[in-house]
């Protein structure tokens, strides 16, 4: 997913670039805004840790893309080509290091297991 601080700033076509040289293929895509319910579904996990007020009005200030990506390792790759989640310690050439502005503002977000990729492709695409 490009997260709202990355298609504020015009990265939407940069992500998918990246993706796609690493071999990847995009299947599905949708932009759509992200209210406060869908957002406490999509990170059910961290509603209750104390950064998850600001992860939740940064997520629903604006549309985010979602996508649905296939290839061989395609889940731990795509983690490797975002960075880690704060960008200070995303090396470069990772898209959250070239790009990302703060932890919370970290431009992508990509399901982090097989099972979350399942559940976070049902709330998008069912
Ligand atoms: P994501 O779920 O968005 O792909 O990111 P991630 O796995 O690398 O990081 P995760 O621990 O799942 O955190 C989800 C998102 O919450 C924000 N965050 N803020 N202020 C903080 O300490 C903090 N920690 C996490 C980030 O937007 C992170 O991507
Ligand atoms: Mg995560």
């Amino acid at each position: 997913m490009v997260k709202p601080d990355g298609v504020e700033r015009g990265l939407v076509g940069e992500v998918i670039s990246r993706l796609e040289r690493a071999g990847f293929r995009l299947e599905k895509i949708r932009m759509l805004r992200i209210d406060g319910q869908l957002a406490d579904r999509h990170y059910a996990e961290h509603v209750d840790k104390p950064f998850y007020p600001d992860l939740r009005k940064f997520i629903t200030r604006g549309p985010v893309v979602a996508m649905q990506w296939s290839g061989d390792g395609v889940i731990m790759s795509c983690r490797s080509l975002m960075g880690p989640t704060d960008p200070a310690d995303a090396p470069p050439g990772t898209i959250r290091g070239d790009y990302g502005l703060a932890i919370t503002e970290n431009v992508v977000h990509g399901s982090d297991s097989a099972e979350s990729a399942d559940r976070e492709l049902r709330i998008y695409f069912s």
